[in-house]
C-alpha cells in the first residue's frame, strides 16, 4: 500500500468521521428541540385559554371565550379540542365553551371520552386564590409526532446534502494533501535511486523549514559529500598510479639502458650514476608504500610509537642534511637548526619525527620556488619543544589551512606549482597522527603568495 494511499485512506476516514459526528449531532439536538417546542406550543395554548376563560369570567362575557375556544384547534393543529368547565347555579360542572360548537353549553357528563393517545392538560382559571372554572385542552399524540416527523425529514434532507458536500470537498482536500506531502517524498526517493545508479551530482529543491525540508537539505549535504569522496577517490587512484608508474618507469630505463651499455666497457662512474638514480626511485617507492602501510595502521587504530629520550635539533639536522642535495638541485637555500645552545631531549620516537621532518622539509622544497628559502628551527616553549619549518614558497590560501591535514588533501591550484613528484596529500595526515600520538600537536600558518610555517610541539622527557 503506497503512502499516498494510506495517508489518504486515514484523512478519509477522518473527514467521514468527523462528518458523521457532527451531522448525528446536529440531528439529536434538532430532534430534541422539535419535541421541546411542541410541548411549550401545548402548554401555551392551555395557558392562553385559561388567561381567555378568566378575562370573560370577569366580563360577564362568554361569546368571548366560546369565540376563542373555537378557533384554538386551527391556531395550534396539534389541539384535538379544547373546553372550559365551570360549576352551574347547582353547582353541577357545565362545559362553558367547547370548540366544537355544539358542545357548548351542556353538562360535563355529557362529554365523549379523550380518544386514545390523546394527551390531556388541565389548568385551573383561578381569580386571586378562588377558582373559577377548568381549561382543558386534549392534543393528539399521533398530530404532533406526525408534524415533528415532517420537520425532521426536511432536516435530513438538508443535513443529507451538507454531508455529501463536506465528504466530497472532505475527500478531495485530504487526497490533495495527501498528493501535496508524499510528492517531496517521492522526489526523494527518486534522487536516493540516481544517487545509487552513480548520479552524484543530484540534488533537490529544498525550500522552507518543515521537517522535509530539513531532509532534502540533509540528502544534499550527503550527495555533496559523497561527489567529494568519489572525486577524492579518482585524484588518490591517478595520484597513485603516477606515483607507482614514474619511479618504476624511470628504473625499467635506466636498467634497460645499463643491460645495453653492459655489452660494451662501461665507465665506472657511470655506473655508480645510474645506481643511485635507481636507488632515488626506489627509495620513492619505499615512502610511498610504507605511507600506505601507515595510513592502514592509522585507520585500524593500530598505529604505535616506541617513546626514549630524543635530541630532537640533532635529528632535523640529520634530516636536513640529507635534503640538502634536493635542495641545492631545486637552487633553494635549506637551513638546519642551530648546534647550541643545547636543548632538552624530547620523548618520542625517533624514526617517526624524522618521518615528520623529511615530509615537512620536503613538502617545503616542493613548494618553494628557486632563489626562496627554508628553514628549520627547535626551540623550547613553555615545558615542550616547538619544531618548525618555514619557506618562501607559493604559501596555502586560509580556507586550504584547515583541510591539508586530511588525508588525500592537496591544494589544486599548488599540485601544479610543486616541483618534482606530486604526491599523494598522504604525508601531512601522517605526520598528524605521529604528532598527536606523542601527546602533541601540528598547526600551519601561511601567507598566499609569502610562505608558509609548519609548526609542531613535542613533550619533554620526564617534563624536563
Ligand atoms: N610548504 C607548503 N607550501 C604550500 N603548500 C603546502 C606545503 N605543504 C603542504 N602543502 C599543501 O598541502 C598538501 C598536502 O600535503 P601532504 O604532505 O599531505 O601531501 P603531498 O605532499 O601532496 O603528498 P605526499 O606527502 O603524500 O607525497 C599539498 O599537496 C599542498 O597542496
Ligand atoms: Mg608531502
Amino acid at each position: 500500500m503506497t503512502l499516498k494511499f494510506r495517508f489518504g485512506l486515514v484523512v478519509g476516514s477522518l473527514v467521514l468521521g468527523v462528518v458523521a459526528t457532527t451531522t448525528g449531532f446536529l440531528y439529536w439536538t434538532e430532534r430534541s428541540f422539535l419535541f421541546r417546542e411542541a410541548m411549550e406550543r401545548q402548554e401555551i395554548s392551555l395557558r392562553s385559554l385559561s388567561q381567555v376563560a378568566r378575562e370573560s369570567h370577569l366580563s360577564q362575557d362568554d361569546l368571548m371565550l366560546i369565540n376563542y375556544v373555537i378557533n384554538l384547534p386551527a391556531k395550534n393543529p396539534d389541539v384535538l379540542f379544547a373546553y372550559v368547565v365551570a360549576p352551574d347555579a347547582k353547582g353541577a360542572p357545565q362545559v362553558v365553551a367547547h370548540s366544537i360548537k355544539d358542545l357548548s353549553g351542556v353538562p360535563l357528563s355529557v362529554l365523549p371520552p379523550a380518544p386514545a393517545g390523546a394527551r390531556v392538560l388541565r389548568e385551573s382559571v383561578m381569580d386571586g386564590s378562588k377558582s373559577l372554572a377548568e381549561a382543558v385542552v386534549a392534543v393528539s399524540q399521533e398530530r404532533v409526532a406526525a408534524s415533528i416527523e415532517a420537520s425532521l425529514a426536511r432536516t435530513r434532507k438538508r443535513i443529507a446534502a451538507v454531508t455529501a458536500a463536506m465528504v466530497v470537498v472532505g475527500l478531495a482536500a485530504s487526497s490533495v494533501l495527501a498528493v501535496s506531502l508524499t510528492k517531496p517524498v517521492s522526489r526523494l526517493a527518486q534522487a536516493a535511486w540516481l544517487l545509487g545508479q552513480g548520479k552524484l551530482g543530484t540534488r533537490i529543491q529544498a525550500s522552507g523549514s518543515d521537517e522535509i525540508a530539513m531532509l532534502s537539505r540533509e540528502f544534499n549535504a550527503m550527495a555533496a559529500k559523497l561527489e567529494k569522496l568519489d572525486e577524492m577517490k579518482k585524484d588518490f587512484v591517478s595520484a597513485v598510479t603516477h606515483e607507482l608508474k614514474s619511479p618504476l618507469a624511470a628504473i625499467d630505463s635506466y636498467l634497460e639502458l645499463i643491460l645495453h651499455e653492459s655489452k660494451t666497457e662501461r665507465d665506472m662512474r657511470k655506473w655508480l650514476s645510474d645506481i643511485a638514480v635507481i636507488r632515488t626511485h626506489t627509495d620513492r617507492l619505499s615512502r610511498f608504500v610504507t605511507d600506505l602501510l601507515d595510513l592502514a595502521k592509522i585507520e585500524k587504530g593500530a598505529f604505535f610509537i616506541q617513546k626514549s629520550p630524543l635530541d630532537v635539533a640533532s635529528t632535523a639536522r640529520e634530516v636536513v642534511r640529507s635534503l640538502s642535495p634536493l635542495a641545492e638541485k631545486n637552487g633553494v637555500s635549506l637551513q638546519a637548526p642551530a648546534e647550541a645552545p643545547a636543548l632538552p631531549p624530547a620523548d618520542a620516537d625517533a624514526e617517526r619525527i624524522r618521518q615528520v621532518f623529511v615530509n615537512l622539509v620536503t613538502n617545503a622544497l616542493k613548494f618553494t620556488p628557486q632563489g626562496g628559502k627554508v628553514e628549520v628551527i627547535v626551540e623550547p616553549q613553555e615545558g615542550r619543544l616547538l619544531c618548525r619549518v618555514s619557506d618562501t614558497g607559493v604559501g596555502i590560501k586560509p580556507g586550504d589551512l584547515g583541510r591539508i591535514f586530511d588525508k588525500f588533501e592537496q591544494v589544486k591550484e599548488s599540485r601544479s606549482l610543486a616541483r618534482g613528484p606530486k604526491g599523494t596529500g598522504l604525508g601531512l595526515a601522517i605526520c598528524k597522527a605521529i604528532v598527536e600520538a606523542h601527546d602533541g600537536r601540528i598547526w600551519a600558518e601561511s601567507e598566499l603568495g609569502s610562505g608558509s610555517r609548519f609548526c609542531f610541539t613535542l613533550p619533554l622527557k620526564d617534563g624536563a
